[in-house]
């Protein structure tokens, strides 16, 4: 039990008593005196555009420096998560019509990337522990137009990937990761992104590894990148002297704009030389949290099997609404008020999102509804239960504590337990109240 634990007696703040005080998060994302400097020196050499490896240096480094964090994976930079993740895609050729299984509680650009490509996103549930993709959910949506599993590591948490690889190879099948949450995640040993035939990581500012926006692409395959290049880079890699010779007459200029550039390109170089100290210091202050909270009752962190470590992105709370006696979001109001981000990351399964309901959708129009129309798919009141329970009852947290700040865990900790120690108050209060509004960032 936590010697944190705030008296009983203490009101909560959301019913005018005297606030905890507020969780607060060192600068984010920080960058170095070196990168700062390297970035000024790109840009006073004049030297801020780059085509792609063959024509600047610093890509070249930037992909060089991924390569050997991914186990010497082939690997593409990119603008943007969602450009690596369409390059995953169209570098494997998945398009028109294909089916791609893959999770309904994500952020969009996980699915975006599916439908940029004119293939048809076939969602499947959960496990309501985690919210990652259940392995059993894929084998059994998997049909004769099925072309790859895409599986996410939400909130950076690495999904199952030994079974999800055991199901592609089974059914041959593509596996592709988005680790856009999770870089340096791992599961006995093995790191996200280098299981897959495919992999896209979002580096914009708020990731583990953050630059201000961009993203990269890897493959075992190297022809999966050059086909990436080709739909997302001008000219793709085709100066290269290694760039295929049949896939030459292919290349030109309709393009996706996806390119990085050679300033992003040296913050990742310089920040990938962080990372792994700013990941063991989240997981210290994980482990540091789930000790603190080892007597709580209505919220806690998710379990673990041995061998599986997450990134901890953000934190990701269970919380039980039966147990407590209110729901989610008057709890997470209570945390709030008491001076932390409480919220639910997945506002609602994706799949009831209305720009992907072709049957009845009023709004502006968008490129992807031909597909789904012609592919006669229906999103709407899919049961998926496990999201829902997920979008309906779990609590986000930011968690970017890179540098040592045992003093705001400690804090969260004593939020959660003061309002856990005012239950009975905050029952009274949906009581009177009704519940408070959705618990949203
Ligand atoms: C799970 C996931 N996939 C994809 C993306 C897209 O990344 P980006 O914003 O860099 O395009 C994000 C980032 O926001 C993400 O969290």
């Amino acid at each position: 039990m936590s010697s944190t634990l705030a008296p009983a007696a203490s009101k909560l703040a959301l019913l005018g008593g005297t606030r905890v005080g507020e969780v607060t998060y060192s600068r984010f994302p920080h960058f170095s005196e070196q990168a700062i400097a390297r970035v000024a020196d790109v840009l006073r050499a004049g030297k801020a555009v780059g085509l792609g490896r063959f024509h600047s240096p610093e890509i070249g480094e930037a992909e060089d420096t991924i390569s050997r964090y991914h186990g010497g994976r082939r690997v593409l930079a990119c603008g943007s998560g969602h450009a690596a993740l369409q390059g995953a895609l169209a570098g494997l050729e998945i398009c028109g019509g294909d089916e791609v299984i893959t999770t309904p509680y994500t952020w969009g650009a996980s699915i975006s990337c599916i439908l940029h490509q004119n293939a048809i996103p076939v969602f499947v549930d959960v496990e309501r522990e985690t919210g990652l993709i259940d392995p059993a959910a894929v084998e059994a949506a998997i049909t004769p137009r099925t072309k790859a599993i895409l599986a996410v590591h939400i909130f950076g948490q690495p999904a199952n990937l030994q079974a999800l690889r055991a199901i592609a190879d089974k059914h041959k099948l593509m596996l592709i990761e988005d680790g856009s949450q999770a870089h340096g995640a791992e599961i006995d040993g093995v790191r996200v992104g280098n299981v897959g035939d495919a992999a896209g990581f979002s580096c914009m500012g708020g990731k583990v590894l953050p630059t201000t926006e961009a993203g990269y692409l890897v493959s075992p395959h190297e022809r999966v990148i050059w086909k990436a290049a080709m739909i997302g880079q001008h000219m793709g890699r085709s100066p290269e002297k290694d760039f295929p010779d049949d896939l030459r007459p292919w290349v030109d200029s309709l393009v996706y704009t996806y390119r990085i550039t050679p300033l992003n390109s040296v913050l990742l170089t310089e920040q990938f030389g962080r990372l792994d100290g700013w990941i063991a210091e989240r997981r210290r202050h994980a482990d540091l949290l789930r000790a603190k909270l080892a007597g709580a009752k209505f919220l806690r962190m998710p379990d673990y099997a041995p061998g599986v470590k997450p990134v901890f992105h953000l934190m990701s709370f269970n919380f039980d609404p039966v147990a407590a006696g209110v729901s989610r979001d008057t709890f997470a109001a209570a945390m709030k008020a008491e001076g932390m981000l409480a919220f639910g990351y997945v506002p609602s399964p994706i799949p009831d999102w209305p720009r992907l309901h072709w049957q009845d959708y009023r709004g502006p129009r968008v490129s992807w509804l031909s597909s789904l129309a012609a592919a006669n798919v229906d999103y709407r009141g899919m049961a998926l239960p496990n999201c829902r329970w997920r979008v309906a009852n779990s609590i986000e947290t930011r968690f970017d504590y890179v540098d040592p700040n045992e003093g705001m865990v400690n804090r969260i900790a004593e939020i959660i337990h003061k309002v856990e120690a005012n239950i009975g108050a905050l029952r009274d209060y949906e009581r009177a109240q009704g519940p408070a509004a959705p618990a949203r960032r």
